[in-house]
């Protein structure tokens, strides 16, 4: 593989688990026309997946286990060092499940992205599926958003939804969003390559401009 351009905007990406949609931002910035390099991977759970999808890249990978820290602040202290080390331009959330501080938040502000399996507002936290599917929802999906000191609260900066069939499970339902986020994902991160998206205060601008309602990919858009 050859090495990345040094120029280009570079990405680091944090998961926890299977790590299925770094698998899809590996693939896309594989892709020649790709504005961005993912320069590291950082795991919080040593035998993630995502470990190995990003040794088989041969992305340089760091993990920084939350179980041998007694203080959030703590981890948050050794992984801030690890991410500062690869001076990432963009911190990419994919899957990472833990709880962040407002600290942590704010020294990364305007250069850190999570996605969500929900139409955020709507089912923060877990078991977004299901929740969905008690509440009797006929549209479900995902949303990529900047992480701010709200907990999945950050200003929205697309959305895809899904269409819930009565036949639809939680395994269903998780396959049916899994894709839109393989889909999204790469988009949302590219945008943000090319600068063509940026956090001013808490309001996302897109070519400049206020991103008032977040771009919507409908249900039949792949
Ligand atoms: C994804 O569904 C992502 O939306 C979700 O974790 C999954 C990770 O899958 N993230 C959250 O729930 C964050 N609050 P992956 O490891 O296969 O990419």
């Amino acid at each position: 593989m050859s090495s990345p351009d040094i120029t280009e905007p570079r990405i680091l990406v944090l998961a926890s688990g299977n790590g299925s949609n770094l698998q899809a931002l590996i693939e896309a910035t594989n892709s020649r026309d790709f504005p961005g390099s993912i320069i590291a991977v950082g795991c919080n759970q040593p035998r993630a997946f995502a470990l190995e999808r990003a040794a088989q890249a041969a992305i340089e990978t760091f993990v920084v286990d939350h179980t041998e820290f007694d203080t959030r602040p703590a981890f948050e202290a050794a992984l801030k060092a690890h991410i500062d080390r690869h001076a990432p331009d963009l911190i990419v959330l994919a899957g990472f499940m833990r709880i962040l501080t407002d600290d942590f938040v704010r020294h990364y502000h305007g250069k850190m992205l999570n996605i969500h399996p929900s139409l955020l507002p709507r089912y923060t936290g877990l078991n977004t599926h299901q929740r969905a599917l008690d509440a009797g929802d006929a549209i479900h999906g995902v949303t990529v958003h900047f992480v701010t000191e709200n907990l999945d609260g950050g200003p929205a900066v697309a959305q895809a939804e899904v269409l819930i069939a009565a036949d639809d499970t939680v395994t269903t339902l998780t396959e049916k969003v899994r894709v839109k986020e393989h889909l999204l994902y790469p988009i949302v991160v590219r945008w943000f390559c090319e600068g063509r998206l940026h956090l001013d205060g808490d309001r996302p601008l897109f070519d400049g401009l206020p991103l008032e309602t977040p771009t919507y990919l409908p249900d039949d858009a792949g």
